[in-house]
C-alpha cells in the first residue's frame, strides 16, 4: 500500500452548486483521499454568480471537510490537474445526454495528458434531472428549488431573485 495520497479534480461552472454536485463529490470522497472542486474562472462566460461568489457558496455548503479543497482555475484542466498532482478528473454522469460530451471531453483531456484519468460517477437516481441552469431557471420564476441545492446556495439565490422570498 502506498502513502501518497490521492487526489482528484471535481471541474465544473458550478454556477451554482446543486445537491446533485454534493452528491458527487460525496461518492469520490469515497474512492479518493482529497477532492479539488475547482470552479472554471472565465470571465467571457456569462455566469449568475461570480467565481468568488461560487468558490464562496461552496466552501460554506461543504461546512470545512477536511478532504475537499475549494479551488479556482482556468486555462486547461489538465495543467491544472498536473500542477496539483491529481490522479484524477471526475465528472457526474446523469444520463445518456451527458454522454457525449463527457466523453468527448475525456478523450480530450487524455490526449493533452494521458498521466489523469477521467473518473465518470452516477449521480443518485433523485439528481438525475437536477442541473445548476433548470434550478437558475426556476428560481428566476419563483420556483421552490430549496430542496435541490445547499442552504448557503439557496440564500444567494433568494438574494439575486426577490420572487423566491414568496
Ligand atoms: O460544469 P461544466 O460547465 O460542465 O464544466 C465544464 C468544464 C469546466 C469541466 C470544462 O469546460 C473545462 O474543463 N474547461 C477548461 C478548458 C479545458 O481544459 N477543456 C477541455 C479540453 S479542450
Amino acid at each position: 500500500m502506498s502513502d501518497i495520497k490521492k487526489v482528484a479534480i471535481y471541474p465544473g461552472s458550478f454556477d451554482p452548486l446543486t445537491l446533485g454536485h454534493v452528491d458527487v463529490i460525496e461518492r469520490a470522497l469515497e474512492i479518493f483521499d482529497e477532492v479539488i472542486v475547482a470552479v472554471l474562472h472565465n470571465p467571457s462566460k456569462k455566469a449568475l454568480f461570480s467565481s468568488a461568489e461560487r468558490v464562496d457558496m461552496i466552501k460554506q455548503s461543504m461546512n470545512g471537510l477536511s478532504p475537499v479543497q475549494v479551488d479556482t482555475f482556468d486555462g486547461l484542466l489538465v495543467e491544472y490537474a498536473r500542477m496539483k498532482n491529481a490522479v484524477a478528473v471526475i465528472r457526474g454522469m446523469r444520463a445518456i445526454s451527458d454522454f457525449e460530451n463527457e466523453f468527448q471531453m475525456a478523450l480530450m483531456n487524455r490526449k493533452l495528458n494521458k498521466d489523469v484519468q477521467s473518473v465518470f460517477l452516477m449521480t443518485g437516481l433523485r439528481w438525475i434531472f437536477t442541473s445548476s441552469s433548470i434550478i437558475k431557471e426556476a428560481a428566476q420564476f419563483g420556483g421552490d428549488i430549496s430542496d435541490m441545492v445547499p442552504e448557503p446556495v439557496k440564500l444567494k439565490l433568494m438574494e439575486k431573485f426577490p420572487k423566491l422570498n414568496g
